[in-house]
């Protein structure tokens, strides 16, 4: 049985990608379309969460998840707690655990999860009281699962689907728990063609397991794509990778405007953020018009607010 789902099928926790149907990945996305317009409003709110405590839980510094969750939380009028690892007892010697079962000891009824190490939300999820819910915000190369549907919500809103598309995840794929949740994401709705494309050095040896095309060249790679998936260079998790310098590198996989030209002419780029300009991406391309990187930000709070609702509600 899938730990994510009730027995009847609906939302529990929100773990990763793996798994997960096509039919709740869906509605995620159709759960978002409908919260994207709140934003807009004079009232940025609605009332699904009012009187339900979320806490924010971030052991790993993130800039775009941990605002976006929390602005999710707060247009579904839900009372949010950001816990500041820095200055929490953490640094006493606590354990993951008894932190969970003190914040659970304050009547919380979520938990957003990032940590350094796999699998710690799924460790969380087994130890909380039936009621409360657990979301993933990423767990060290393991699954970063809201931003493999934000993702899958911007290639829908700009390509109108999926079952024609065919997409490039770019970069060190190695390292990137955002690059398996958008290719369980991609597998699974529908994608007839995952290409993944990278050195040899930045690929998991099974990567060919997970249905997705290998190439090495970025000309071979990017031909024809309807959209450019980048990936960032993770310097922090790289321990004894044989990688050329910045600069090398650079010139063989960052995405520069004379690359993007072997994409489709229609074809966006994405990338989950924080950039490393002038590695992975050029600026041109970056700040160009074929990018949707700051549209992706923005849909993030509509995928997170429709996660929560879901998880909260049990639909
Ligand atoms: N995409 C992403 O996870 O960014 P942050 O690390 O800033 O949250």
């Amino acid at each position: 049985m899938n730990e994510q789902l009730t027995e009847d099928g609906r939302l529990k926790h929100l773990l990763t990608l793996d798994g997960l149907p096509a039919r709740i990945l869906t509605q995620i996305l159709d759960t978002a379309e409908s919260f994207l317009t709140v934003g807009d409003k004079e009232v940025k709110k609605v009332p699904l969460l009012r009187g339900k405590a979320i806490f924010n839980v971030f052991f790993e510094n993130s800039t775009r998840t941990r605002t976006t969750f929390e602005i999710a939380a707060k247009r579904l009028s839900a009372d949010v707690v950001n816990l500041n690892i820095g200055t929490s007892s953490q640094s006493k010697g606590e354990t993951l655990l008894d932190t969970v079962a003190n914040l659970s000891a304050m009547q919380a009824d979520m938990f957003v999860v990032r940590h350094s190490a796999a699998g710690a939300a799924h460790l969380i999820a087994r130890h909380v009281a039936p009621h409360i819910r657990v979301v993933n915000a990423g767990d060290g190369r393991a699954a970063h699962p809201t931003q493999g549907l934000l993702d899958m919500f911007t290639l829908r809103r700009f390509k109108g689907g999926f079952h024609t598309l065919r997409v490039a995840v770019v970069g060190d794929v190695l390292h990137s728990r955002v690059a398996r949740s958008q290719i369980h994401a991609l597998t699974t709705l529908g994608c007839p063609e995952v290409r993944v494309v990278a050195p040899k050095t930045l690929l998991p040896r099974d990567v060919e397991s997970m249905g997705v095309h290998v190439f090495h060249k970025m000309e071979e790679g990017l031909r024809d794509v309807d959209a450019v998936l980048m990936l960032r260079l993770q310097n922090e998790r790289m321990q004894g990778a044989r990688l050329p310098s910045a600069g090398e590198y650079y010139k063989r996989w960052g995405l520069t405007p004379e690359k993007l030209k072997f994409a489709k002419p229609d074809a966006i780029v994405l990338h989950p953020g924080p950039m490393n300009r002038g590695v992975e991406i050029d600026s041109a391309v970056a700040d160009g018009v074929q990018a949707v990187i700051l549209p992706q930000v923005t849909f993030g709070i509509a995928v997170r607010m429709a996660v929560m609702s879901m998880l909260a509600g049990g639909q």
